[in-house]
């Protein structure tokens, strides 16, 4: 059985406050695994009809907070940035963090510099937490040693690393607690209270005097500290603050807040039946989505994690491993914890807090002259004179981030681009400049090479082309 699998992994560790450790983790992991068979059993579906809208004071407009007289409520906060996942979506083996976007800086160092910003104009000390997985803790500590004699305090913690499992027999991959990095994952961004306790970091926050947590992820560069925000965390004396904002057409997958039966929940794309995905992805019943910047009250947290339990809706990730086998991942969402806390509710915010890098699109616009630096934040180049940012769309052949870098000898200069596609084997040279709609396709077994200094304007290229 799956205990005594585990049990026999704990065995293979000889170090006795090694094997400690990781015997709490597999009894995380049992845990998780155990509701994971009780729901299969119960067959549990979410009943479509008791789901609502959330009220007006489940999700409050950001226009209507106010900036606080000083900036005294800095002194209790920390920052934390979750840092565990790989993109594997870009094809990428290590952090995605370590990815460089601008100016030969990486979103770690980015990061850096806004809260470092922060720290020198409010004269505060708000430190940075990074929670790692397995998969990104070397990544990340070569990026961070350079601030090692900074003002800058930063922490690292590594989130939990679970056993991934056959579909079939239900049984853990890996044979020993040593076993090859591919039969590990790191259980999803929900996994933070559990690192957060059993680290010790929640303590040590605490301690410090620190009262409230902002949680984003490592790639979103658009979630700086929001003094207006905390100001409202404090007033509202909300346990728990989750931003979201207005749900375009291309946003369907994110998860959204809704009210079930009178409490708010996180409702992710997972957990919604194949009968209703029309209804959750329309814009009409759910308006806003999650952004995953979400604010904590951090004695509320050590309350839940020690007296309730934390449960998380569990979220199945079907993968397929090197040699064909089914295996199943068990993982958990940071926003799922809403339910545990009181008076959690959104607050609705500008679309530029949400600047995630989920493609190599998304890679191409913030890399571009598009957006500029200021003090590690982005900022959209005042010579833009359209409001909105261009529409990219990269085919597959530029899904990975070897092939991105490969293919773009240099960025393009996009600041009066309103449209891209480009799909197939397609090669852009230095210095061109993309203006208007420019759709370029190259049809199977065709090569396209934009060549240097190439300036397309509202432009339809196809076939085999020598420019
Ligand atoms: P996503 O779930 O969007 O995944 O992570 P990702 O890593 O960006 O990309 P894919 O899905 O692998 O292609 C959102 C944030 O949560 C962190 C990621 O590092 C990112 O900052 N994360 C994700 C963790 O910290 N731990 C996890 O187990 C998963």
């Amino acid at each position: 059985s799956m205990r005594n699998e585990l049990s026999q992994l704990v065995n293979t560790v000889q170090d006795s406050q090694t094997r400690k450790a990781f015997d709490t983790e597999m009894q995380s992991f049992f845990y998780l695994f155990t509701r994971y068979l009780a729901e299969r059993a119960q067959a549990q579906e979410l009943d479509w009809d008791r789901i609502k809208s959330p009220g007006d004071d489940q999700i409050v407009p950001y226009s209507s907070l106010s900036k606080p007289k000083d900036s005294s409520a800095l002194d209790k906060l920390a920052v934390l940035k979750v840092n565990g996942g790989l993109g594997t979506s870009m094809g990428m083996t290590g952090a995605k963090s370590a990815l460089e976007v601008k100016d030969d800086m990486t979103f770690l160092d980015l990061t850096v510099r806004q809260i470092e910003h922060l720290n020198t104009t409010e004269r505060v000390d708000v430190p940075l937490i990074l929670m790692t997985s397995f998969n990104t803790h070397e990544d990340t500590l070569r990026i961070i040693k350079k601030y090692a004699n900074q003002q800058l305090r930063i922490t690292t913690f590594n989130q939990s690393r679970y056993p991934r499992i056959f579909k079939e027999s239900l049984l853990p991959c890996p044979k020993g607690a040593n076993d090859d990095k591919k039969n590990w994952y790191p259980p999803g961004h929900g996994d933070l209270y559990n690192a957060l306790l059993h680290s010790g970091v929640l303590d040590q926050l605490i301690a410090e005097g620190k009262e409230y947590l902002f949680v984003s992820n490592s790639d979103n560069l658009g979630a700086v500290v929001d003094q207006s925000i905390l100001q409202h965390m404090i007033d509202s004396q909300a346990e728990f603050i989750m931003e979201v904002t207005d749900k375009t057409k291309a946003d369907i997958k994110g998860g959204t807040l809704v009210d079930y039966e009178g409490s708010i929940r996180l409702l992710e794309v997972a957990q919604v039946p194949s009968e209703h995905m029309e209804d959750f992805k329309s814009v009409r019943k759910f308006k806003i989505f999650n952004t995953n910047n979400i604010w904590i009250n951090l004695r509320a947290l050590k309350r839940v994690m020690e007296n309730e339990s934390m449960d998380l809706e569990i979220i199945i990730n079907p993968k397929t491993t090197d040699d064909g086998q089914a295996v199943i991942q068990l993982e958990t969402a940071a926003g799922a914890a809403v339910k545990h806390f009181k008076g959690a509710h959104g607050v609705n915010v500008p679309r530029s807090r949400f600047l995630p890098v989920k493609s190599c699109s998304d890679l191409l616009l913030i890399k571009s002259d598009i957006y500029s630096l200021e003090h590690g934040q982005l900022v959209i180049n005042p010579s833009r004179m359209f409001e909105n940012t261009p529409v990219i769309k990269l085919g597959d052949h530029f899904k990975k981030i070897q092939q991105f870098q490969k293919r773009f000898k240099k960025i393009p200069k996009i600041i009066e681009l309103d449209h891209l596609t480009v799909t197939g084997d397609v090669y852009f040279g230095r210095n061109v400049t993309l203006r208007g709609t420019v759709i370029v396709v190259a049809n199977e077994g065709q090569r396209i090479d934009i060549p240097d200094g190439c300036i397309l304007e509202n432009r339809l290229l196809s076939g085999n082309l020598n420019m």
